[in-house]
């Protein structure tokens, strides 16, 4: 017998504990979920929409989210670790992206990256303790005209300089 929507309602009122989803992110999840689970093949977008909530998609809300949309766990985390774009592990509040990609490389993108690194202590590919930056990799951006590019959450900045970064990533807390 299908889940009827009241049913899935009174079977999610109680959330999972988790230090990282509050009590207004679980209010958004349901949200994403009531508007998709009727959507076939919606969970890649319930995932992202989710993550976007959270940051990252923790295994408490994988659960959450598969028995919501009537799916197999299994099938829900078999997505969500196929796609780079989920993460398990918390992410930054700024993500940035630095472009290693030709063109970035020749007008210096390296120094830029070390810089952050450096005066952030966040290695690429990982994200600071304070949970402030993330530091990602990426090849070409397609805007090689702006080399060398960076993307620091939904914002692309081109002809970035080495000795200007940190101060433009002061705005970013
Ligand atoms: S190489 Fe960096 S945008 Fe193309």
């Amino acid at each position: 017998m299908q889940q009827q929507k009241g049913d899935w309602h009174m079977a999610l009122s109680i959330k999972p504990e988790h230090p990282d989803i509050t009590e207004q992110m679980w209010v958004d999840i349901d949200q994403i979920i009531a508007d998709h689970r009727n959507t076939p093949g919606a969970v890649i977008t319930v995932l992202r929409m989710s993550q976007d909530v959270v940051g990252y998609l923790p295994l408490e809300m994988i659960d959450y989210i598969s028995y919501g949309l009537n799916l197999p766990r299994s099938s829900v985390y078999g997505v969500a670790s196929f796609y780079s774009l989920f993460s398990f592990v918390p992410k930054g509040r700024h993500v940035i992206k630095i472009c290693m990609g030709t063109a970035c490389y020749v007008k210096g993108i390296k120094e830029v990256m070390d810089r952050i690194s450096y005066t952030f202590k966040v290695a690429e590919g990982e994200t600071s303790e304070d949970r402030r930056f993330s530091l990602e990799s990426v090849r070409c951006l397609g805007a090689c005209g702006l080399a060398p590019v960076i993307v620091i959450g939904h914002d692309t900045l081109g002809d970035v300089k080495s000795d200007k970064i940190i101060d433009i990533l002061e705005n970013y807390q």
